[in-house]
């Protein structure tokens, strides 16, 4: 494939030099919808040494979303998951730490088994145990330009309440009660190496239902101006009192659209935006508003609102469109969700038989008032961490013919021309940003690939997803299956082992669900406190250039004079309930 080598190159020296420095990270969707409690969209990253590729929801939440979380092999095992087809590549793929070279567990007790920090998602029902170990972990697939960072927290996984592993955007450290220092999360580790500019995402779930693949969308240190219309969002939302509840949003309305129909709910209340959860936690009063709206029905076998055959039909001929008015101080806004964003089926081994179900749940107090990833499919959250705000808005969807509009936000002070902070996106003299000289000639070169990208990405696209699993079938050149074979041999794996793992055991055995877990240290929650001694990562220098699923419309425009948030530094602490 000639042209297959041009387009690496030429991806090359275009992606290279966009990657680097801006302090803005685009994370590419791995163009599966994954899940077996609805349709997600997941990302892709490598963990360990050689790199194990997983698929990962994003995970917002304060506590759990501060550890990388992957599926382990108990996961898809006799004890888990027996009879169901496919495990391992319906649960995103397994990291087997034991074939990681680079896998450390030795600042940890217990062999590195822990309960999960589920300090919110327990209220819930939803805990579970972990295998901590640290590892190098790589954003995107191999060849993306995103950065490799060592020594990042992972913690294996395997029972169902996590059915998919996660990808952590919380800054917040992780405290472990043996370990003096608390463990630097991954959003924190790529701030402070400056591979973002601030401590920020932006992020909505993707729209399975919609057409033309909507995936989901993740940029950190910034967000994609092209995912959301600045006339249909909600602002400067200060951060939940409570750290652990930061992306606290008071719901002012929920409504449908039949004619006369009373509101579903009237009263104010607040609600905590978590992408690690599935569904909506509402109080009982509202479910048994939508109960008699729609005929829903509570199996409390099941604990979901099931759906017969009938009901389904009845609610896909009537349609009805939910709007949830949120609010803060004197501004609203409509975030409305189509009930195909609803319209959600569960499998085995969540039930006993493929279902529909209605994505509701009974809040039993304030606390577990939750809007879960449902939610993020029509909405996109920007959170800035440096002025503990964020903002909700209706998502754009714009699909994969539209430009990103990539934008950096900058910690507040660094755009005031004062460069104490390290990694401003304003610094105009950035040694690879990109010169005005050869924009003309970039954007030239990147009309020109980009409908040999288009042509190969559906073909690549097409290939892997004919196949189920990569380890399964080795004598098919998958997609995935060669960049799996390609990685021992490339300057992106050689960097030399972290020190502590030599001499180190290795987890031999999982037990999985077994006696001995550790408590999490959960005291002291209310305060929070960037460490001052972390894990540091080492960027590899040398990485191989391969032009994968970089999606052909991607032109970056970074604004180098972007203040940040767009109203400016408003109100922030206060978020009292
Ligand atoms: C890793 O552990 C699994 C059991 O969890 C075992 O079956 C496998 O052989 C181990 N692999 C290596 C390379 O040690
Ligand atoms: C709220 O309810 C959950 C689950 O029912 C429970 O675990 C939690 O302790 C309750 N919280 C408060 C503050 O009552
Ligand atoms: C930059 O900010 C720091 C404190 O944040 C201050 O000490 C310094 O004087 C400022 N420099 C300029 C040039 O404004
Ligand atoms: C960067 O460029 C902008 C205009 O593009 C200018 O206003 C600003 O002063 C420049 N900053 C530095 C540090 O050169
Ligand atoms: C940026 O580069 C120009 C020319 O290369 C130089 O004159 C200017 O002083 C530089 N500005 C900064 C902030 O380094
Ligand atoms: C296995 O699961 C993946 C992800 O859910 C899916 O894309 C693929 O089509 C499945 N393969 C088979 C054979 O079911
Ligand atoms: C971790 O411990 C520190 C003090 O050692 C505390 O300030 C911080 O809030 C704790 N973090 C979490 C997530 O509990
Ligand atoms: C960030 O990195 C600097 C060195 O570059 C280090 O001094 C500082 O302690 C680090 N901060 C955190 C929060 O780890």
């Amino acid at each position: 494939m000639w042209f297959g080598s041009v387009l690496v190159l030429l991806c090359c020296c275009f992606f290279s030099s966009v990657n680097a420095s801006n302090g803005v990270l685009s994370i590419p969707p791995s163009l599966y919808w994954d899940g077996v409690d609805g349709q997600w969209s997941t990302f892709q990253v490598q963990v360990g040494t050689p790199a194990q590729t997983v698929r990962l929801l994003p995970g917002t939440s304060a506590n759990l979303g501060n550890v990388l979380l992957a599926i382990i092999p108990q996961g898809c095992s006799a004890t888990y998951n027996a009879g169901i087809d496919n495990c391992s590549n319906q649960r995103g793929y397994l990291f087997a730490s034991n074939k990681s070279s680079t896998w450390s567990t030795s600042r940890l007790q217990n062999k590195g088994l822990y309960a999960l920090d589920t300090y919110v998602e327990a209220q819930l029902g939803l805990t579970g145990n972990g295998y901590y170990g640290f590892d190098r972990v790589s954003l995107g697939l191999s060849g993306s330009q995103l950065p490799t960072l060592e020594n990042q927290l992972v913690a294996g996984i395997a029972d169902n309440n996590y059915w998919l592993g996660s990808f952590p955007l919380s800054p917040y450290p992780h405290n472990f009660t043996n370990l003096n220092s608390p463990v630097q999360s991954m959003l924190s580790t790529l701030r402070n190496t400056s591979e973002i500019g601030s401590t920020s995402w932006g992020y909505t779930a993707g729209a399975s239902y919609l057409t033309g693949d909507i995936f989901g969308s993740l940029t950190l240190g910034g967000y994609d101006q092209a995912q959301f219309d600045a006339s249909t969002t909600l602002d400067s939302i200060p951060f939940g009192s409570d750290f652990t509840r930061d992306l606290l949003v008071e719901i002012r309305s929920i409504t449908y659209d039949t004619l006369g129909s009373s509101p579903l709910l009237a009263q104010s209340t607040y609600a905590f935006i978590d992408s690690m959860v599935t569904q909506m936690w509402l109080p009982t009063a509202i479910c048994k508003g939508f109960e008699s709206a729609f005929g829903l029905q509570w199996d409390s076998d099941t604990e979901l609102y099931s759906l017969s055959d009938s009901q389904h039909q009845t609610l896909l001929d009537q349609k009805p469109e939910f709007t949830f008015t949120l609010g803060s101080g004197s501004n609203t806004v409509d975030i409305t969700l189509p009930y195909a964003a609803f319209d959600l089926t569960i499998s085995p081994p969540l039930v006993a038989k493929k279902t529909h179900y209605f994505p509701l749940k009974q809040a039993q107090n304030d606390s577990t008032i939750t809007l879960g990833r449902v939610f993020l499919q029509e909405a996109y959250v920007i959170a800035d961490y440096d002025r503990q705000q964020f903002s909700v808005s209706q998502a754009a969807h714009p699909g994969s013919g539209v430009s990103q509009d990539i934008k950096a936000l900058t910690p507040p002070g660094a755009s005031s021309g004062n460069s104490s902070d390290s990694a401003s996106s304003s610094n105009n003299n950035s040694s690879s940003g990109i010169g005005t000289g050869t924009t003309a000639a970039i954007a030239v070169a990147a009309v020109a690939i980009v409908a040999l990208i288009g042509v190969v990405w559906f073909f690549l696209r097409r290939k892997s997803k004919k196949n189920s699993s990569r380890s399964e079938l080795p004598g098919e050149e998958t997609y995935e299956h060669r960049l799996e074979e390609r990685k021992p041999g490339s300057p992106g794996t050689s960097a030399p082992l972290v020190a502590e793992v030599d001499g180190e055991g290795l987890i031999e055995r999982y037990e999985a669900g077994g006696d001995g877990k550790v408590e999490l240290d959960a005291s002291n929650r209310t305060h929070y406190e960037m460490p001052d001694q972390g894990e540091m990562a080492e960027k590899d220098g040398v990485e191989t250039p391969r032009a994968v699923e970089m999606d052909a419309e991607n032109r970056y425009e970074m604004d180098a004079g972007d203040s940040g948030w767009k109203s400016g530094d408003a109100q922030r602490g206060g978020g009292e309930r």
